[in-house]
C-alpha cells in the first residue's frame, strides 16, 4: 500500500496549549514518519475569531515556530500556511452547494455558540465545510485530531461520499486519528481545556506563570491527613500525561494513603511540565534567533502543498461541469 498522506490544521488563535499538544500536535508529529504529512496554519478558520490583521499575522507566527519547536520536522512533513493555497475556499464553494443546512445546523461549535445567545457569523456557520475543503483538497487518508473535532470528519466523510455518488469517484475517504487517552485534556477547572473556558496551560509559559497556574489547579477541600481520591483529581489527570507509569502509581498510591497535601502533589506536576517542555523551550529559542528560516519554511511548504492541490481542485471542476 502507498504511504497514507496525513494532514491535520491548527488555528492561530493565541499560543498553544497542552489540550493542543495532547490531543493534537504531538500525534501528528509522531505521524511524521508514518507518510506524507501535511500539517497546516488555519488562518482563514482563524478569522471567525480574530479581527486583528497584526495579531493574526503574530500568532500564524507563532503557531509554525511552536510547531517545529515541538519536533515536526520540515524535512519529513509539508508545513504551510491555509491562505497560501487559496483554491481551498473554492472548493469549500463547491462543497457548500452539496451541504445539506441540518447537517451544519447539528455541529457543536455553531449550536454552542447559538446557546449562549450569540449571533453566529455565517463563517462560524461554514466552518466545517471549510475543514472539509482542506481535507480533500489533498486527498488526505488520516486526520490527527482531538475527539472534539471528530464530529467535523464525519461532516468531511459524508460530504465527500455524496459528491463521489453523484460526480464520480473525484474524493478519498479520511479517517479520523484520536489518540483515546489523549482524546480530550481538562483544563485547571477540571472542565475540558480551552482557550474559551480561560483554564488553560500554555506550552510556553514563563516559569512564574506557569508555576502560578500549576498551584491553582481547582481541588477539594481535604486537609492533609485526609485520603484524596485520585480517580477524580485534575492533578492526577494531568500528572498522567507527562509522568512514567510507575511515578503515576506512586501518586495514586500516596493520593489513596493521605498524609499529603495538594500543593506538593501540584508541586510534583509543575516539576514534571517544565521539565517535560525544557527541549522545547530551547529549540524555539534556536529558532527564533533565525527569523528567515520559518519564513523558507511556510515558502517551501506552500509550494509543496500547491503541487498537490491544483491537480485536485482541477479534477473537481471539470467532475462537475465548470470547464
Ligand atoms: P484549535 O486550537 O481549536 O485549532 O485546536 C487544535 C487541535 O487541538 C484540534 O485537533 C483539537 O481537537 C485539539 N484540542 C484542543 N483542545 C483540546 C483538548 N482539551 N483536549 C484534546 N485535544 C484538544
Ligand atoms: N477546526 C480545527 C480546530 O479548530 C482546525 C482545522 C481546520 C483542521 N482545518 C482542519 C484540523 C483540517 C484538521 C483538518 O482545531
Amino acid at each position: 500500500m502507498a504511504a497514507p498522506r496525513i494532514l491535520s490544521g491548527i488555528k492561530p488563535t493565541g499560543r498553544p496549549h497542552l489540550g493542543n499538544y495532547f490531543g493534537m500536535m504531538q500525534p501528528a508529529i509522531a505521524w511524521q514518519h508514518k507518510g506524507e504529512a501535511f500539517y497546516f496554519i488555519a488562518d482563514y478558520h482563524a478569522l471567525t475569531t480574530v479581527h486583528d490583521p497584526a495579531a493574526l499575522r503574530q500568532h500564524t507566527r507563532d503557531a509554525a515556530l511552536d510547531f517545529l519547536a515541538c519536533g515536526l520536522d520540515p524535512a519529513k512533513a509539508v508545513l504551510f500556511r491555509q491562505s497560501d493555497v487559496p483554491e481551498v475556499t473554492e472548493l469549500a464553494w463547491l462543497l457548500t452547494c452539496l451541504t445539506p443546512m441540518p447537517m451544519l445546523e447539528n455541529c457543536h461549535a455553531y449550536k454552542d455558540h447559538v446557546a449562549k445567545g450569540k449571533i453566529p457569523s455565517h463563517g462560524l456557520f461554514a466552518y466545517p465545510v471549510l475543514m472539509a475543503a482542506d481535507i480533500l483538497l489533498y486527498n488526505s487518508n488520516v486526520v490527527p485530531v482531538g475527539k472534539d473535532q471528530k464530529q467535523h470528519v464525519e461532516v468531511t466523510r459524508d460530504l465527500a461520499e455524496k459528491t463521489n455518488r453523484i460526480f464520480g469517484e473525484v474524493f478519498t475517504i479520511p479517517e479520523a486519528s484520536i489518540v483515546p487517552e489523549m482524546a480530550t485534556v481538562i483544563g485547571l477547572d477540571g472542565q475540558k481545556m480551552s482557550k474559551s473556558h480561560n483554564n488553560t496551560i500554555g506550552l510556553f509559559e514563563e516559569e512564574k506563570a506557569l508555576r502560578k497556574k500549576v498551584m491553582g489547579i481547582t481541588t477539594d477541600s481535604q486537609p492533609v491527613e485526609a485520603p484524596k481520591d485520585p480517580a477524580t483529581s485534575s492533578i492526577v489527570a494531568l500528572y498522567r500525561l507527562f509522568a512514567s507509569a510507575d511515578d503515576v502509581a506512586t501518586m495514586e498510591a500516596q493520593f489513596r494513603a493521605g498524609g499529603i497535601g495538594y500543593g506538593d502533589f501540584k508541586k510534583r506536576l509543575f516539576g514534571a511540565i517544565w521539565e517535560t517542555f525544557e527541549p522545547f523551550r530551547a529549540r524555539r529559542a534556536a529558532l527564533e534567533a533565525d527569523p528567515t528560516n520559518v519564513d523558507t519554511v511556510l515558502a517551501e511548504g506552500a509550494a509543496r502543498a500547491r503541487a498537490v492541490a491544483l491537480p485536485t481542485i482541477d479534477r473537481v471542476r471539470r467532475a462537475m461541469g465548470l470547464r
